[in-house]
């Protein structure tokens, strides 16, 4: 197997087929990344390929936590794209928080961070996963009702640190937004993917995606063109049509 020279290889490729090698060679691990877009970018398709990916080619261990998206509707889609759940079953464990917060109505909301909490420690300590993806951040953040927002998101990064995980953050952008969190998410976290749609002409979008930021790593700032093709994603470079 051949690895290119002084790369770390302990790190976490996103298995998107020439982005990797625009970051170092993938996510430093224990790091806290957001992966931020807008609707329809294709993040949590992205983040579950980390773990899919990464479970299969690397042994690695994962759960995927998800809001809002309900099991059924995430697994269909995800077997849309050829990354069927049950092809990684021993290794990935996808964890429907959506579904207790909708039998759960009328709990006290405070607790709901401690639900949260409750999942992933559980988790860490029965599944030991590597890889910890949040689908999404703002809706956690909506149903913890954090009073100081930028004090609890500090607490909470901190909480996920101690982890001892590589942790995917998704957060929901609005369109034409430039904004990757609402409370300082964007300076708490150790590196920024951006994902957008960008207009080309009058009748074509394409979807974009760029790292912002990545602790650690000497990695391009520039915006790569995202394709999804017969079960593999990759990052090309802009052609001008
Ligand atoms: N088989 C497929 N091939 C290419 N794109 C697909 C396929 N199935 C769904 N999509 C696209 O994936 C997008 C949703 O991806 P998703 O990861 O859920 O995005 P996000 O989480 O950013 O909202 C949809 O907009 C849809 O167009
Ligand atoms: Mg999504």
């Amino acid at each position: 197997m051949e690895r290119p020279a002084m790369e770390q290889d302990d790190r976490i490729r996103t298995f998107i087929h020439g982005f990797d090698e625009k970051i170092g060679g993938g996510i430093p691990p224990g790091s806290v990344v957001l992966l931020a877009g807008e609707p329809g970018t294709m993040k949590s398709t992205i983040a579950f390929n980390i773990l899919y990916q990464n479970a299969l080619r690397e042994g690695r261990t994962g759960t995927y936590i998800s809001l809002e998206q309900g099991r059924e509707n995430l697994t269909r889609h995800l077997v849309g794209m050829s990354l069927s759940p049950k092809d990684v079953e021993a290794r990935v464990s996808i964890v429907d928080l959506g579904m207790i917060r909708r039998n759960l109505d009328g709990m006290a909301q405070r607790t709901w961070m401690d639900i949260f909490k409750m999942y992933a420690s559980n988790l860490k300590r029965s599944l030991n996963y590597d890889l910890l993806a949040v689908d999404s951040l703002p809706v956690l953040e909506v149903m913890a009702r954090f009073e100081n927002p930028r004090e609890d998101l500090f607490q909470l990064f901190e909480w996920l640190r101690d982890l001892k995980a590589t942790t995917i953050l998704i957060s929901e952008m609005k369109p034409g937004s430039e904004d990757f969190g609402k409370h300082g998410e964007e300076f708490l976290s150790d590196g920024i993917i951006h994902l957008k749609m960008e207009r080309v002409d009058d009748a074509n979008i394409q979807r974009r995606i760029r790292c912002v930021k990545m602790r650690g790593t000497s990695h391009s700032p520039n915006y790569y063109t995202l394709i999804f093709q017969n079960g593999i994603l990759q990052a090309t470079r802009i052609i001008a049509e």
